[in-house]
């Protein structure tokens, strides 16, 4: 049997009395798409904090291609090819679109710093390669002819799709996007659902996504993971988690 991209087993994260997950597992393959939903509070960002190495864990394992990640250093996880865009975005506002994705490169990038700074041919060459590379990613987002505008001018769905970009930069073999709609007008949102699917699809890359924007979540996932105070409710498709009577009473519960 070959090891799941990830696995999660038996986790649970605690802060004071607060339960954020509560005895969570799951898996993820290469190429599938996996969406964590649940009301406000449910736990969805602490288990990408989990994941990422940006809470410690109060119990149970994170493994990555069946090695385990939990205990790592965030840097040490990301480097493993773990990537995530947040909540609250992140791009440098001041930095062209460009520079924000070389930016996303650079921090990958083993160059040696004596022959970047002499502008050494090998060093030119990967300056060349990681542009190349950046503006093979905007076109396929669509946004190629934005990458000599500053990030802080961008409208938001613009910015979301810099940021993923940024993070896809490097090829990363998991990617967990947190509410990558919010605020975004619907045409954007269908974009972006068409984008996640091709970088499952084409690409091979794992990922997790949670959303509130239900009609993306239909539209892209291949198995949604319901949370619901801290805890696992539902793990199945699209069409058996609409009529799981527990994932109902979550939602309408807290509406
Ligand atoms: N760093 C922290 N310190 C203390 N409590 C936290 C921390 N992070 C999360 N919590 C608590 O853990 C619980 C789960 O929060 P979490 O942010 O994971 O929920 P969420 O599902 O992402 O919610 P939302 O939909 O609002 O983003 C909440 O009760 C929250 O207040
Ligand atoms: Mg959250």
């Amino acid at each position: 049997m070959t090891e799941p991209l990830v696995a999660l087993s038996d986790v649970s994260v605690r802060f004071g009395g607060v339960a954020a997950l509560s005895g969570v597992s799951l898996t993820l393959g290469a190429g599938e798409v996996v969406a964590v939903i649940g009301p406000n509070g449910a736990g969805k960002t602490s288990l990408f904090n989990a994941i990422t190495g940006f809470v410690p864990l109060t119990g149970g394992a994170v493994r990555l291609n069946g090695a385990r990640i939990d205990g790592l250093m965030p840097h040490e996880i990301s480097a493993k090819g773990v990537r995530r865009t947040f909540q609250n975005g992140g791009l440098f506002a001041e930095l062209s679109v460009l520079e924000n994705v070389l930016a996303g490169l650079h921090a990958q990038v083993r160059g040696n710093p004596l022959s970047i700074l002499l502008g050494l041919p090998g060093a030119r060459r990967a300056e060349r390669a990681a542009v190349a590379r950046a503006r093979e990613l905007l076109d396929l987002m669509g946004i190629r002819h934005l990458e000599g505008q500053s990030a802080g001018s961008l409208s938001g769905g613009q910015q979301r799709m810099v940021e993923i970009v940024r993070a896809i930069a490097t090829d990363p073999p998991l990617l967990l996007l947190d509410e990558p709609a919010v605020g975004l007008a619907p045409p954007v949102r269908s974009q972006l659902a068409a984008i996640v699917k091709r970088l499952a699809k084409e690409r091979g890359i794992g990922v997790l996504l949670i959303e509130h924007a239900i009609e993306l979540v239909m539209a892209v996932a291949d198995r949604i993971v319901v949370l619901n105070y801290g805890e696992k409710i539902a793990d199945a498709s699209p069409e058996m988690v609409r009529a799981d009577k527990a994932v109902l009473e979550a939602y309408l519960g807290h509406a």
